[in-house]
């Protein structure tokens, strides 16, 4: 499994707001765009295409286009914050969505939805905006891949060294793509320095 660090100036930039914790929901939500239009780009890079042929003004020529249909899977809720630019950039894009909710004691996620299109055949990407212990992102994925997907990479804006372990040994396939690594989990499971609670932080609970 390959792990994917944006190296991008301005992706350095925005986490430094996001982490910042004067910023206010509202700024919060634009940079999680704009980090995670980044992200979309950088995860997509690899995307197959095939020949077209069309005509320009002047002449005709054979073109590329997108090869495969992209689904986009969210974990709820904080993978919201993920989903916009996915839809921008991409305008033929699916959605699933998959519902899972860390417990405030124990940190191991609780399934408590999930609605996936069909799967099989398309590129899909998971998008969290923490992987933290790895947890929610091993279930989602497994989640993903119960319904046919084979082509298939995680998203996230910040990543703990213990997620990216426990990813990269619950599916061995899966390429990450983060904004950033830190340096490790606190007691509580929460990523250092981190930003905090990203659903919490988004939607200002
Ligand atoms: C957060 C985050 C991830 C999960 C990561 O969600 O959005 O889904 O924690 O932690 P893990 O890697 O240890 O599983 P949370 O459970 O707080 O739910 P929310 O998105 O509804 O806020
Ligand atoms: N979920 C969050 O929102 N933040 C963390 O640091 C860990 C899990």
């Amino acid at each position: 499994m390959s792990l994917h660090v944006l190296a991008h100036p301005l992706a350095q930039h925005v986490l430094t707001h996001l982490r910042d914790k004067t910023t206010k929901p509202v700024l919060f939500r634009t940079l999680s765009y704009q980090i995670s239009l980044l992200l979309a780009l950088e995860a997509t890079r690899d995307l197959a295409t095939t020949d077209k042929e069309i005509e320009t003004p002047l002449e005709k020529v054979t073109a590329k286009v997108l090869a495969k249909p992209l689904v986009v899977v969210p974990i709820l809720r904080a993978g919201l914050g993920m989903l916009q630019p996915f839809h921008d950039v991409f305008p033929d894009v699916s959605v699933g969505y998959v519902g899972l909710e860390r417990d405030h004691e124990t940190a191991i996620a609780r399934s408590y939805y999930c609605k996936l299109p069909p799967l099989a055949g398309a590129r899909v990407l998971v998008v969290d905006p923490m992987l933290a212990t790895g947890g929610s992102a091993a279930q989602a994925i497994t989640l993903v891949k119960a319904q046919g997907a084979t082509e298939i990479g995680f998203v996230c804006i910040v990543a703990a060294p213990e997620g990216v372990a426990t990813l990269q040994k619950a599916h061995p396939d899966i390429p990450i793509h983060t904004g950033a690594l830190d340096r490790q989990l606190n007691a509580r499971k929460y990523i250092l320095p981190g930003l905090g609670d990203f659903g919490d932080r988004l939607y200002g609970t």
